[in-house]
């Protein structure tokens, strides 16, 4: 990183200080501020964390303005159209695409740590069948620490590495047995023989009574999706990932807490509001009133699917996304919500309250009208993300666990609460 300078003038003091500035590969410059309390006395402010820079990272970068996301250098639409979701995940950690050898490597260690513990299964039957199954998904994740808490040394970088390959390879059994479990058939094991998607999928429409045929189609366009949400940089979700893995917890934990994070309808849980939103329209003649309600202050109604805290254009992933829509459909026949979604979008960016404020689709627009396709139900949807999202949270811990200059996130505050008093007695 480039050095410059920045002055602070404090009219307080009359002093001056200079901060340190950092430039890196793109994206805007940053000032070091870490030392800004020692010197100054003063913290910064940014609730959000609008203007915060949290770490630095390698990993992936997104240029709002221009609409563009590259994980480790690479276009995510070259990524999409060329690669797979494991060999994503391998230039997500690794820094490089692997060869053929490592590959084959990446892909049998996933496949060999798709079993989970047979107790684990049992932990389901205590949720109730309508329990969310981001809930379920939250709690057997953090679960998996009480099976590899003693075997896991995070100060050992092989034990971190076979964790990841752990945790990436168990996530669609997870994911299935919480499906099965609401629907009340019985768990489907993993099989050896199949990708990481049509083992996935085995796992959540297989029933031990008949055979069950993997579609082409439908495992093409679950690998695509979950390159697609494997990374977003500092997201609310990984910035959890990072910030519970800064005090030394074990990983399971830490994406446990992701997990969490990502359920909400701000962050990934906007992916099954968007169909929640529009079975509430129902009709091309409902939009102007929705599209009232989502610009009435008063309203706490949001056009879900749309708006980013970076993207000021499109998103670069709803447009990859939309295309996989048509494909979908084509094979499983047409959803009238896609025309509706493509119409409420047209009608959106026409509005001058949209435009204004640069609000455009983002990944989550049109991703559950596929997975509806799919046969996932609307609760399915955010695990669906956290499956594909879970390589980059993994990705990141490792980034921090490897970083030297790893300390716990502490953050401060502007206290406004009341001066010191007695209690009155
Ligand atoms: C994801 O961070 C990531 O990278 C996330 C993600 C990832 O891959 O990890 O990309 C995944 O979370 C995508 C976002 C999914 N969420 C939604 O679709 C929910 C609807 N979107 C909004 O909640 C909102 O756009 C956010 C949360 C996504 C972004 O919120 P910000 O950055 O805090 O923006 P803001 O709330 O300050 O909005 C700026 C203005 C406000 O109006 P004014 O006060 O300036 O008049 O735009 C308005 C907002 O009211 N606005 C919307 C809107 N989103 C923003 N108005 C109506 N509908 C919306 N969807």
């Amino acid at each position: 990183m480039s050095e410059a300078k920045i002055t602070l003038h404090d009219p307080k003091t009359g002093q001056t200080h200079e901060l340190p500035v950092y430039h890196g590969t793109y994206g805007s410059p940053v000032i070091d501020i870490t030392r800004l309390h020692a010197k100054t006395g003063y913290f910064t402010f940014d609730p959000g964390f609008v203007s915060t820079a949290s770490c630095e990272s390698r990993i992936t970068y997104l240029d709002g303005e221009k609409g563009e996301l590259l994980y480790r250098g690479y276009p995510i639409e070259q990524l999409a159209e060329k690669c797979s979701f494991l060999e994503v995940f391998y230039l997500l950690v690794h820094g490089e695409l692997p060869t053929p050898e490592q590959r084959r490597e990446v892909e049998h260690a996933i496949t060999h740590h798709t079993l989970i513990n047979e107790s684990l299964l049992e932990f389901f039957k205590g949720f109730h069948y309508d329990a969310h199954p981001m809930a379920m998904l939250t709690a057997v994740v953090a679960s998996l620490s009480a099976f590899y808490h003693d075997s896991l040394d995070i100060n050992d970088p092989e034990h971190r590495l076979q964790t990841a390959y752990r945790l990436l390879a168990k996530l669609p059994t997870i994911a299935a047995a919480a499906y099965k479990h609401r629907v009340g058939e019985p768990f489907m094991y993993p099989r050896n023989n199949l990708s990481y998607c049509g083992n996935f999928l085995h796992m959540m429409y297989a029933r031990p009574t008949e055979d069950y045929e993997i579609d082409p189609v439908a495992e093409q366009a679950l690998d695509t999706l979950f390159i697609l949400h494997a990374d977003h940089e500092q997201n609310a979700s990984t910035s959890t990932v990072r910030l519970a893995g800064s005090t030394g917890t074990n990983p399971y934990a830490a994406v446990a807490a992701g997990i969490a994070a990502l359920w909400g309808p701000a962050h990934g849980g906007a992916n099954e509001a968007v169909l929640a939103m529009l079975d509430e329209i129902g009709d091309v003649k409902n939009i102007d009133k929705f599209i009232a309600r989502a610009k009435d202050k008063n309203d706490p109604f949001r056009l879900m699917g749309f708006g980013h805290r970076v993207y000021k254009n499109f998103d670069p992933r709803a447009k990859i996304i939309k295309r996989i829509c048509h494909k979908v459909l084509e094979r499983y026949g047409n959803d009238p919500r896609f025309e509706l979604a493509m119409r409420l979008e047209e009608i959106a960016l026409k509005d001058e309250y949209f435009i204004e404020r640069k609000l455009y689709p983002n990944v989550d627009f049109y991703s559950g009208i596929i997975y509806s396709a799919l046969g996932f139900p609307r609760e399915m949807f955010t695990v669906l993300f956290a499956i594909g999202r879970a390589a980059g949270w993994i990705a990141h811990w490792l980034e921090m666990m490897d970083d030297p200059r790893r300390k716990i996130g502490r953050p401060r505050q502007l206290y406004t609460g009341p001066a010191r008093r007695d209690v009155p007695r």
